[in-house]
C-alpha cells in the first residue's frame, strides 16, 4: 500500500492508573520512548502534540480507599499529584497532563456513550451477578473472596487464588463472601450495555491484519490471536458507585467501565488543552482530520484495548481517525524479575 503523507502527529502515552506511583518499568517502557519520539518530531520542526493524564476510575481505587479509610477522591488526588509531579521532575514533556475525574472528561465520555447508545450501537443484556443484600451493592470479581476450589485456601479472590495461582471466576469459589465485610452473597440479575465486538471482526481483520502488517510483532501477534479466537460482545458498563454515571434512564448505580472511559481521556484531554489555549489548534483537527497521524505508546497489558476495543469504539462513533501505530514494549526485567507496582512498592497509607 502507498505510504500516507501526514501533516501532524498526535502522540498519546497510556494514562497511568492513579492507584500507585509510576515506576522505572512504566518510564522505560512507555513514557521515555514516547517523549524521545515527540522531542525528535519537535526538533524536526514538525507539528506534534503529546497527550497524557491519569486514569482514575475503576475498582482498585475504591478498594484502596476502603482499606485506608479515606475517600476515593483522596486516593486519586494523591496519586494523580504524585504521578504528575514525577513526570515533571523526570522531564516528560507532555503538552497536557489532565485526569479522568475532570468535569470536561466526564461530560465528553458521557456524550460519547450517549452517541453510541442513541445510534443503536450497543446490545443490552441481563446477567446474574453476586449481590450483597445488606449493603445493597453488586460486587465485582475483585471484591469477592471465598475458598479456593483447587487448593482450598480460605481467602482466594474472585479472579485468582494467590496461594496456588489458579485463575478463577467468582462462581467457582466455595462460599463466596463480600471481601470487604464478609457478608454472604446472593445472585441477582443486572442489565448492562455491551459493544458487539463480533460485528467489527471483519473490519478489524482487514484494518489490522492486512493494512498494518508493519506493527511490532508482539502487538500484531496479540491482535491476531484475539481475532483468531473470534471476538465477543464486551460490557462497557459496571455496577459501581465510582465513575461516570451511565447516561441512560433506569441506569442508576451503574457507571461506564473504566476501560471505556479511559481512552476517551486522550480525546477529552486534547479538547481541554485546545479549548483553553487556541494556539494548539482545534481538538477536532487532532482527532478527526485524516492528515493527522495518531500514535499510542502503551504497555504490553494494554494492547487489546488500544488495538481492538478503542478502535471499535471510534469506528462505531464515526468521524474519528484511527491509530496508525501502537508501539508497545515488553516488560522491563531487573535481575530476571518483572517489575510491577504491587511487588516492588509498598502503599503510601496516609490519607489527606
Ligand atoms: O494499564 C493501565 O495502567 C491503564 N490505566 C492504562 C490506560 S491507557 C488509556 F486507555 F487510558
Ligand atoms: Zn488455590
Amino acid at each position: 500500500m502507498e505510504k500516507k503523507e501526514f501533516k501532524r502527529t498526535l502522540v498519546t502515552a497510556a494514562l497511568p492508573y492513579a492507584n500507585g506511583p509510576v515506576h522505572i518499568g512504566h518510564l522505560a517502557g512507555v513514557y521515555v520512548p514516547a517523549d524521545i519520539y515527540v522531542r525528535y518530531k519537535r526538533l524536526l520542526g514538525e507539528e506534534v502534540l503529546f497527550v497524557g493524564g491519569s486514569d482514575e476510575h475503576g475498582v482498585p481505587v475504591t478498594i484502596r480507599a476502603r482499606k485506608e479509610g479515606c475517600t476515593v477522591q483522596d486516593v486519586v488526588d494523591r496519586y494523580h499529584n504524585l504521578i504528575k509531579s514525577s513526570f515533571e521532575r523526570f522531564g516528560i514533556s507532555f503538552d497536557v497532563y489532565s485526569r479522568t475525574t475532570s468535569s470536561i472528561h466526564h461530560q465528553f465520555a458521557s456524550d460519547f456513550f450517549k452517541h453510541l447508545y442513541e445510534d443503536g450501537k450497543f446490545v443490552e443484556m441481563e446477567s446474574e451477578q453476586f449481590y450483597d443484600e445488606a449493603t445493597q451493592e453488586f460486587l465485582t470479581d475483585r471484591n469477592i473472596k471465598g475458598e479456593c476450589p483447587v487448593c482450598h485456601a480460605q481467602d482466594a479472590n474472585g479472579d485468582q487464588c494467590e496461594k496456588c495461582g489458579s485463575t478463577l471466576s467468582p462462581d467457582e469459589l466455595i462460599n463466596p463472601v463480600n471481601a470487604i465485610n464478609g457478608n454472604p452473597l446472593v445472585k441477582r440479575s443486572t442489565k448492562h450495555w455491551y459493544l458487539p465486538l463480533n460485528e467489527y471482526q471483519p473490519w478489524l481483520e482487514q484494518w489490522i491484519l492486512n493494512e498494518h502488517k508493519e506493527w511490532r510483532s508482539n502487538v500484531y501477534g496479540q491482535c491476531k490471536s484475539w481475532l483468531d479466537a473470534d471476538l465477543r460482545p464486551r460490557a462497557v458498563t459496571r455496577d459501581l458507585n465510582w465513575g461516570i454515571p451511565v447516561p441512560v434512564e433506569g441506569a442508576e448505580g451503574k457507571v461506564l467501565y473504566v476501560w471505556f472511559d479511559a481512552p476517551i481521556g486522550y480525546i477529552s484531554n486534547t479538547k481541554e488543552l485546545c479549548d483553553a489555549h487556541p494556539e494548539y489548534g482545534n481538538w477536532e483537527t487532532w482527532w478527526k482530520d485524516d492528515s493527522t497521524r495518531l500514535i499510542h505508546f502503551i504497555g504490553k497489558d494494554n494492547i487489546v484495548f488500544h488495538c481492538i476495543v478503542f478502535p471499535a469504539m471510534l469506528k462505531a462513533h464515526g468521524g474519528y481517525i484511527l491509530p496508525d501505530n501502537v508501539p508497545s514494549n515488553e516488560f522491563l526485567n531487573l535481575e530476571g524479575e518483572k517489575i510491577s507496582t504491587s511487588r516492588n512498592w509498598r502503599a503510601h497509607r496516609q490519607c489527606s
